[in-house]
């Protein structure tokens, strides 16, 4: 089953050729970054505008790169939820219009089940069950993924996002955006004990996440040096930042899938590229099998869109021209 994946929900717009759910034959992304990094973040006005601008040339591309026509194709899979919904409605309304035209079926895809389903891609033993790691720039949850298409959500963010909070630590450095990828370079030269910040826990048995406070603490250290007039090493408070972030999640990743009793974990989304986070993970993972997707795989892509579409065409899931971009959706809620 060949399957054209659109992914337009925050600042990459992406298409994708791919067969049977792993195989990828083109993945074509256009990213917005360089404009949001003048605003130090996402514009969602300005996000749907350039999406409109690139969406019809970004899936000519796919299909061409894939050596494929319309005609070939099985499926047509949307990212429809979560995200920006101007952002997303630009993929969708795209997707929509494919599918009217064309008669081929409509297949609407979670995002957060997209990031998950880009580990079968490259794991092609991978299945499930297993639980995964979802973190990225508007998500921070852990999710057991008990078969293709049934998830539940063991754990997740009470205030902001892991990627969330790179982004605005970086910003506070001065490091710019997306502060991610800045923070794990800078963290390198950094001493990763310098500054002790406290770890959050909900206690035993619960796997939810709070990095407000670490963030606040980051913005209170840098405020107090400069009081005091003494220098800060950033290298050294992005490596204690992205310690304790990162031990949290892989802690909690690890406990989660020890309660449900899975012998495979998985991480997800943009920060699973962060290089602490995937040693954590080595490091903690014990008997369990460890797996993530590499850093391409990672960040927002067509192919994942394409991947997950697969399987939710296998339960029988489609959708009509009522489909509708939903910015909030829980990813157990479908
Ligand atoms: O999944 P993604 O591309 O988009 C969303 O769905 O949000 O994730 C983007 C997020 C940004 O917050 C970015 O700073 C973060 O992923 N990110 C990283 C790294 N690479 C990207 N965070 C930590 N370390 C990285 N190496
Ligand atoms: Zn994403």
């Amino acid at each position: 089953m060949l399957i054209l994946g659109i992914e337009t929900s925050c600042d990459e717009t992406s298409a994708a050729v791919v067969r049977d759910g792993r195989e990828i034959l083109s993945d074509v992304i256009s990213s917005q970054i360089d404009i949001h990094t003048q605003f130090g973040g996402v514009v969602p006005e300005i996000a749907s505008r350039k999406h409109l601008e690139a969406i019809n040339g970004v899936i000519d591309s796919a299909l061409e790169n894939a050596g494929v026509t319309l005609d070939d194709i099985d499926a047509i899979g949307v990212t429809y939820a979560p995200g920006l919904v101007g952002a997303l409605l630009v993929g969708v309304s795209a997707a929509k219009a494919l599918s009217f035209a064309t008669g081929k079926p409509l297949i609407p895809v979670h995002h957060i089940r997209g990031h998950i389903c880009a580990n079968y891609i490259e794991h092609k033993d991978l299945e499930p069950p297993f639980v995964c790691l979802v973190c990225s720039g508007g998500h921070s949850h852990i999710i057991h993924v008990k078969s293709y298409t049934d998830y539940a959500v063991l754990g997740q963010t009470r205030d902001d996002a892991a990627g969330e909070a790179f982004d605005k630590v970086a910003r506070v450095l001065g490091l710019g955006y997306p502060g991610g990828p800045k923070i794990d370079k800078l963290a390198k030269e950094g001493n990763d004990d310098a500054i002790s910040f406290k770890k959050v826990s909900f206690g035993k048995g619960c796997y939810d996440f709070s990095f407000s406070g670490i963030k606040t603490g980051v913005i209170n250290y840098l405020h107090n040096a400069e009081q005091k007039g003494e220098t800060v090493s950033k290298a050294d408070l992005a490596a204690s930042f992205q310690k304790n972030v990162t031990e949290v999640l892989i802690g909690n990743l690890v406990e989660a899938a020890k309660s449900v009793g899975v012998d495979t974990i998985a991480l997800a989304g943009g920060v699973a590229s962060n290089s602490r986070l995937r040693q954590e993970l080595d490091r903690r993972k014990g008997n369990l099998r460890a797996v993530y997707p590499s850093p391409k795989l990672c960040t927002d892509n067509g192919s994942m869109i394409g991947c997950s579409a697969f399987y939710e065409a296998q339960s029988g899931r489609y959708a009509d021209m009522t489909l509708n971009a939903i910015p909030y959706l829980s990813v157990d809620l479908i």
